[in-house]
C-alpha cells in the first residue's frame, strides 16, 4: 500500500509576497522561500529554485505584482513606467521558456489598459492569479489527453521534470500519471536523472513517489537499454517552446531520447499549454537555447568531480525535430502532424 501525500504548490501569492517551493532543496528538504522583491523573484528564476516553463512565468506574473504593489509614485505614467521596467527584468532572467515571456506579455497588457494607478495595482494582482487558475485548468486537460494515448499497465519514459511543481498544478508530461493515479489507473513510470542539475532525480522521482506513482529512477544513459528491455511503450515530455512547424525546446537530453523512440519505433509525446507556443518563429533554428554555468557540469550538489579548469560546454536545451514527434498533447486537444497546418488550429 503507497501512502500519498499532497503535493505543494510551487508558488503561491500572499498578498504582501510570494511563497516560492524551494526546488533546489528537494527531495531532502520540503522548504518554502518568502519573496518580498522583484529581485528576489528574479533571482529564484535564475538560480533554478523555481524551474519548468509555466512555473517560471508564473512566478514572474506575480513579480510584476508584487513590484506594482510596492510602488509608491502618484504618477501614471511613472508607475507605468517603473512597472515596465520590472517586466524588462523578469524578462532578462531565463531565455529558451517562452511562457515568460507569454505570462510577462500579459501583465504589460494589463498594465497599460488601467487608466488609475489603484486600478493598474489590483488588476496586475487579479491578472497573475488568473494565469495560476488558468494553468491548472490547462494542466488538467493536458492529463485528460495524455492518458488518452496509454493503456493500463504500459510502461512509460519521462525526461525531466514537467510536473506539477513546474506548473500551477497537476504539470503536463506528468499530468497523466496524476489523473492515473487518481483513477486507480496502472502505469509504471521511467524517470530520466536528467543531468546536469538532476530535475528526474530529485524532482520527477520525489513528485511521483509523494503522488504514489509507480516510479523508477534510471541514468540519462539507460535509456536505450531500459526502452529495450523494460517494455516502454511510449516516451513523453513536456516542453520549453514549440515553434510553428512544432520543433520542440525542452530539457538537454530530449532529442536523444526522440532518436531513440524511433529507433525503438515507439510513439514520442510532447505535452504543452498552448502557452508553451510561439508561432512567430517558424522552427526550431530560431529558439534561443540557455547556457549555463560549467560548474554545473563539473560538481554535482557542490562535490567537484571533474579536474580544475576543465572547459564545459552547458546548453540547458535542445530542440527535437517535429518529424520525430508522434504528437502534441495541448488543453485543446492532441495535436497530429502536419503541425504546420494543425498547430493554428488548436492554439491561437
Ligand atoms: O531548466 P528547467 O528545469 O526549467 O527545464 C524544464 C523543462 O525542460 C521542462 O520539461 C519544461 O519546462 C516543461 S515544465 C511543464
Amino acid at each position: 500500500m503507497t501512502t500519498t501525500t499532497p503535493l505543494p504548490y510551487s508558488v503561491q501569492w500572499n498578498d504582501t509576497h510570494i511563497t516560492l517551493l524551494n526546488q533546489q532543496a528537494l527531495p531532502s528538504k520540503i522548504e518554502f522561500l518568502e519573496l518580498f522583491t522583484v529581485k528576489d523573484v528574479y533571482d529564484s528564476i535564475l538560480t533554478l529554485k523555481v524551474r519548468g516553463a509555466p512555473a517560471i512565468g508564473l512566478t514572474a506574473a506575480f513579480g510584476v505584482a508584487l513590484g506594482a504593489i510596492q510602488e509608491n509614485t502618484t504618477d501614471l505614467w511613472q508607475f507605468k513606467h517603473n512597472v515596465t521596467k520590472h517586466v524588462t527584468t523578469l524578462a532578462s532572467s531565463r531565455p529558451t521558456a517562452v511562457n515568460l515571456f507569454w505570462a510577462l506579455k500579459r501583465m504589460e497588457n494589463t498594465l497599460q489598459a488601467a487608466n488609475s494607478i489603484a486600478s493598474a495595482k489590483s488588476a496586475l494582482v487579479a491578472e497573475a492569479k488568473k494565469l495560476f487558475s488558468e494553468d491548472v485548468e490547462m494542466c488538467r486537460k493536458i492529463g485528460e489527453y495524455g492518458l488518452s494515448l496509454f493503456n493500463e499497465g504500459d510502461s512509460i519514459l519521462t525526461h525531466c521534470n514537467a510536473g506539477g511543481i513546474a506548473t500551477a498544478r497537476y504539470g503536463t508530461a506528468l499530468a497523466p500519471f496524476h489523473l492515473a493515479k487518481e483513477r486507480s489507473f496502472p502505469i509504471k513510470v521511467y524517470a530520466c536523472e536528467t543531468r546536469p542539475v538532476l530535475q528526474g532525480a530529485r524532482l520527477t522521482a520525489w513528485e511521483l513517489m509523494q503522488a504514489g506513482v509507480d516510479v523508477t529512477l534510471i541514468s540519462d544513459n539507460m535509456a536505450a537499454h531500459t526502452i529495450h528491455h523494460k517494455k516502454i511503450e511510449a516516451i513523453i515530455v513536456g516542453a520549453d517552446r514549440i515553434a510553428a512547424n512544432g520543433d520542440t525546446a525542452n530539457k538537454i537530453g530530449t532529442l536523444g531520447l526522440a532518436i531513440l523512440a524511433k529507433h525503438y519505433d515507439i510513439p514520442f509525446y510532447v505535452a504543452a499549454p498552448s502557452s508553451t507556443f510561439d508561432l512567430s518563429l517558424e522552427s526550431g533554428i530560431s529558439i534561443p537555447i540557455e547556457e549555463r554555468n560549467g560548474d554545473e557540469i563539473t560538481s554535482i550538489q557542490g562535490i567537484r568531480i571533474a579536474p580544475e579548469n576543465v572547459k564545459t560546454f552547458n546548453p540547458a536545451f535542445d530542440v527535437t525535430p517535429h518529424s520525430l514527434i508522434t504528437s502534441i498533447i495541448t488543453e485543446n486537444g492532441i495535436i497530429s502532424p502536419d503541425y504546420r497546418s494543425n498547430i493554428p488550429l488548436f492554439v491561437k
